[in-house]
């Protein structure tokens, strides 16, 4: 754990980067984890004995699609029963203020940032709520009523849920345009991910290699942290608002 740092907003270049009108912010679990949802690598993302990467992965699923529909049922109803947080609500407003630009892109599948009010969030690993059929391709959403066992499309097909797993490839359309606006902004916001997980985690590299502003706020460090020109070691509840007003 780093050392706890007093939250200072008084850096010039802090409060210029603030008001920049090209940002971008790339989110991950870490949002979530003040609305109750646990993070995948922290002390409560272990779901019985399984790590995210043993259930997220087609192998498992083809070898026991019952057990992955359990997990998935099991992050559906904590989703469902959770709220946006302040951090949720700081990027949603931050994108109201304008002028200029502020593209959101998540790892998470929860939708909490959407209803925080934002717009156009780029959802990498997809959204918990779709589910789609591994043989006609059809999607749906998903069956809240249904609470066990694994849904089956009209054709008869097993559903899975619609979210990149482990080994598969991102939507190509969203990798590609979220790669296009981290190469192009000026201030790139990094906010609770564990930054290990590629291709996601390229897009900060990317905007600083291009000369943004690197801003990270985690209470943890990252392998990226030695490369942010700001490090805010403290929850997104906490933090996020906190920018928000600076650049207001
Ligand atoms: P991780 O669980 O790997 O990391 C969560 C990060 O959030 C950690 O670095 C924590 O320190 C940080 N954190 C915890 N509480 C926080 C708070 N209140 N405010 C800010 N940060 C906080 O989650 P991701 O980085 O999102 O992919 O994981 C990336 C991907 O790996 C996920 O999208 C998922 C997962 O397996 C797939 O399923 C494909």
């Amino acid at each position: 754990m780093p050392p706890a740092k007093a939250l200072s907003l008084d850096d010039p270049r802090l409060r210029q980067a603030l008001t920049s009108r090209s940002v971008v912010c790339l989110t991950g679990a870490g949002i979530s984890a003040e609305s109750g949802i646990p993070t995948f690598r922290g002390p409560d993302g272990l779901w019985k004995r399984f790590r995210p990467e043993e259930l997220a992965n087609f192998d498992a699923f083809l070898a026991n699609p019952e057990l992955v529909w359990e997990w998935y049922r099991y992050r559906r109803d904590k989703i469902g029963s959770a709220q946006p947080n302040a951090g949720h609500r700081a990027l949603a407003a931050w994108q109201d203020r304008g002028p200029g630009e502020f593209h959101l892109i998540t790892q998470n599948v929860d939708g909490l940032h959407q209803r925080a009010g934002s717009r156009d969030v780029i959802e990498l690993h997809g959204n918990i709520w779709n589910d789609r059929c591994l043989e006609c391709g059809r999607m749906q959403e998903s069956d809240s009523s249904e609470v066990a066992g694994v849904p089956q499309c009209e054709c008869g097909g097993k559903m899975r849920p619609d979210v990149v797993w482990f080994g598969e490839f991102l939507p190509e359309a969203k990798l590609e345009k979220s790669f296009d606006l981290a190469a192009a902004c000026e201030v790139f916001l990094l906010v609770g991910t564990s930054a290990v997980v590629q291709p996601a985690a390229g897009l900060p590299v990317l905007a600083k290699r291009n000369g943004a502003c690197l801003i990270e706020v985690n209470p943890e460090p990252t392998p990226l942290s030695d490369r942010a020109d700001f490090n805010f070691f403290a929850p997104a509840g906490e933090v996020l608002p906190r920018l928000l007003e600076a650049g207001s």
